[in-house]
């Protein structure tokens, strides 16, 4: 490959360089991509933070965090030849100062001729704006070559701010510059979910209203808060999980087909999909929408605590770490189809999960067999923890008697020797290589941000009761009442 391009950067500044997210998944992407030699030669990083730090502290700090999420993966040649790329700029994200550091920084000779940089704001969205508008002020928005900002969800609290974060950013970035990301569509169930639609002629005409009952997405997590409660407790799941990554997962199931693989054809189809669900009305959220917050229980034979007992979490928090909703797309495709989108935190395991239910048959030829029932068909498409593909169905059971069985064709697309890539190596390598067909239009946010502002809005008005369901359990039977009929329940496994 060739990174002599004016395309690529040769500067990349991560702020929050010590926080939750570059920690858990930058670093460790961005390490990846050094051991797969993706990395430019003449790229360099800035981790921008506010501890009292010098280089050398910095990179003991990320050689702990990477031996301690990698284990026996971490590699010392990968370290030695990726951890001199980073210097460590010591700042604070309101103090215009700090940023005229950072110009200086980013101004030091280098070899080439390449000025891009990537500004990565890894850091909580109050501080978004801070950050954009000290990047103008000092002039680092100016694209002297393409200077890129990487925003991370949620982009904005609602429907209002979602639009005056934007503007803010229009005032000083070209929309080229800006990448929305959500690192869900950087999973390779996702983009391959596209390939099983798009490149299978088998499935194509059978993904539509006629034949699918109703499709469940399920983002299921262990894990509690982890220490972000500062940033969770005025989130909560529906903003956190449901308004970006389920609701993205939920445009890749029902788009039409893009004229082409490109970013803002892929888009435009994403958009026609959420501009087609159906408002919630006030009287029918009950209907459509279903909240809890975890309490203490038990969790992979730990005990776990309630959220309320999580340190920083205010009391008597309403906040939601769990939330199910139901959605209709009014369109030709999918008029009358339920889509069950569900997530929480502190599930009994972790399981992302996509699951088509199909429609039973037209005649019950089996009636006068002993098989009276049939169970429907699925397809479930496994995001987490395996990557992979299912199909359920019916087969005659050998033997005497006409007795049916489900069986599951089982495809597991990952080969035993192909390591396990975590979304952000992708992204990250998109955002290097300027290609935007996996981030997010600012159309994309305000339609989904349109959808379930119903549902917020109203949530914000009953602020004094939640429903609580125990660490380690699926949730509360509550959840069932967005069903439409008596046979649907959540899928809870593969
Ligand atoms: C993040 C959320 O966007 O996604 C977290 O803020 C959540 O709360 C995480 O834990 C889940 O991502 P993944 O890739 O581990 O499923």
């Amino acid at each position: 490959m060739n990174f002599d391009g004016l395309q690529y950067p040769c500067n990349f500044v991560i702020f929050g360089a010590t926080g939750n997210l570059a920690c858990i998944k930058l670093l460790p992407a961005l390490y990846h991509l050094e051991a797969a030699g993706r990395l430019p030669a003449d790229l360099t990083f800035v981790a921008f933070a506010r501890r009292e730090w010098d280089d050398g502290a910095w990179r003991a700090f990320m050689r702990e965090n990477l031996e301690k999420k990698l284990g026996e993966r971490f590699n010392e040649d990968v370290f030695a030849a990726f951890a001199p790329r980073f210097s460590y700029l010591r700042g604070e994200l309101h103090d215009l100062e700090a940023y005229r550091s950072l110009y200086a920084e980013l101004s030091k000779p280098k070899t080439g001729a390449c000025s891009n940089i990537v500004f990565y704001l890894a850091i909580k969205p109050v501080e978004f704006p801070a950050v954009i508008k000290n990047l103008a002020e000092v002039g680092l928005n100016k694209p002297r070559g393409l200077h890129r900002v990487v925003v991370e969800k949620p982009f904005g609290q609602d429907i209002e701010s979602a639009r005056l974060l934007n503007e803010l950013l229009h005032r000083y970035f070209d929309e080229e510059q800006v990448f929305r990301i959500d690192h869900y569509l950087g999973k390779e169930t996702v983009q391959n979910l596209l390939v099983f639609r798009f490149a299978n002629t088998l499935v194509e005409p059978l993904w539509n209203r006629n034949f699918i009952d109703h499709v469940q997405i399920t983002v299921a997590e262990d894990v509690g808060i982890g220490g972000r409660a500062d940033y969770y407790d005025k989130a909560g799941a529906l903003r956190d999980m449901l308004q970006n990554h389920l609701m993205q997962l939920l445009t890749v199931v029902a788009m039409e087909p893009p004229p082409a693989l490109e970013a803002d054809a892929l888009r435009d189809e994403k958009v026609k999909v959420l501009r087609s669900i159906r408002p919630i009305s006030k009287r029918a959220i009950h209907a459509h929408a279903f909240r809890a917050q975890y309490g203490p229980g038990t969790v992979n034979g730990e005990p776990a605590p309630g959220y309320q007992s999580e340190p920083g979490v205010e009391k008597n928090s309403v906040t939601e770490t769990f939330v199910a909703a139901k959605f209709y797309i009014d369109n030709w495709r999918w008029r009358g189809v339920p889509f069950y989108l569900r997530t929480g935190k502190r599930m009994p395991r972790q399981m992302s999960l996509i699951a088509i239910r199909f429609r039973h048959p037209p005649q019950q030829l089996f009636r006068e067999t002993p098989l009276e029932y049939l169970e429907p068909n699925w397809v479930l498409l496994s995001l987490q923890p395996s990557e992979s593909m299912h199909m359920e169905i019916h087969v005659k059971q050998p033997g005497l008697g006409m007795n049916t069985r489900v069986i599951q064709l089982n495809a597991s697309y990952r080969k035993t020797d192909e390591a396990p890539l975590d979304a952000y190596e992708t992204l990250l390598l998109d955002v290097i290589e300027g290609d935007r067909t996996l981030f997010i239009r600012f159309d994309e946010v305000e339609w989904s941000w349109r959808v379930v502002d119903p549902i917020l809005k109203y949530w914000e008005q009953e602020r004094d009761f939640i429903h609580t369901y125990a660490a380690g359990t699926w949730g509360l039977q509550e959840a069932n009442r967005l069903f439409d009929s008596e046979d649907q329940e959540w899928r809870n496994d593969l």
